[in-house]
């Protein structure tokens, strides 16, 4: 798969979001459907959106005992989407179980992207109330690496990260990353971002943009800045 941009479609509804969509009448977006989107309108949102010729993350992060993950994977397999993850806190065994429940019966599968630290997490919180000591760097390459050992294909990390995770985990290790905003924006509750340029030359493969693309004042014109800084 070659480098995108991935529009995060964080909206409550299926109409909000076909209404967004309906506007882009020149491209068709890589698409996240994340947990707000999927939990208002279930599996027929994914049909819809992949019927309409939009590639699909479907963001959904797992974090659960081994064996209700490889289950839960099971029944994901039957959308056709082109990306799923899972949290890497959840262990390797987990991973594991999650790639085995992904794998259809004639061999294929979505991506598996495990997430590693959310880029909303500072050094300091995870420290304070994770209780995870060392730098946020130690933690997302160690969890990356815990992910391509498990078999998975790549992680979700910040922009910031993704050159050491390359480095750690070899270079067709995927890396897609949010915490993306542009020079002027607002961080929202993001913390640890960077702009679509800086991502691509740091060595994301995929950039995951939400509110700088769905609550801009002309959505299709930041998709096309995004495109064109990153691509
Ligand atoms: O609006 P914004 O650009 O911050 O959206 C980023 C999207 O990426 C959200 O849908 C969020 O759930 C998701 N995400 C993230 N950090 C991760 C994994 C996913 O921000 N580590």
């Amino acid at each position: 798969m070659k480098r995108d941009v991935i529009i995060a479609c964080d909206f409550a509804s299926a109409e909000a979001t076909y209404a967004f969509l309906d506007r882009f009448t020149e491209e068709k977006p890589f698409v996240k459907i994340g947990m707000e989107l999927y939990y208002a309108e279930g599996p027929t949102i994914v049909r819809e959106i992949r019927r309409r010729g939009h590639s699909v993350f479907l963001d959904l992060k797992l974090h659960d005992i081994p064996n209700t993950v490889e289950k839960a994977m099971r029944v994901l397999s039957r959308l056709d989407v082109q990306m799923v993850n899972l949290h890497a806190a959840g262990t390797k065994a987990m991973m594991e179980s999650a790639l085995r429940g992904l794998t259809r019966e004639d061999g294929t599968r979505p991506i598996l992207l495990a997430v590693t630290q959310l880029t909303s997490t500072s050094e300091e919180r995870m420290h304070d109330e994770l209780l995870i000591s060392g730098s946020i760097a130690d933690c997302v390459c160690h969890y990356a690496a815990m992910a391509k050992e498990a078999g998975l294909d790549g992680v979700v990390c910040s922009p910031l990260e993704a050159g050491m995770v390359k480095e750690r985990c070899g270079q067709s290790f995927l890396t897609v990353t949010p915490g993306i905003r542009f020079a002027d924006g607002n961080n929202g509750d993001q913390v640890r971002i960077t702009t679509p340029a800086r991502a691509k030359a740091i060595g994301s493969d995929f950039i995951v943009v939400g509110r700088p693309i769905t609550a801009a004042a002309d959505p299709v014109a930041a998709y096309r800045t995004c495109v064109s800084d990153f691509c």
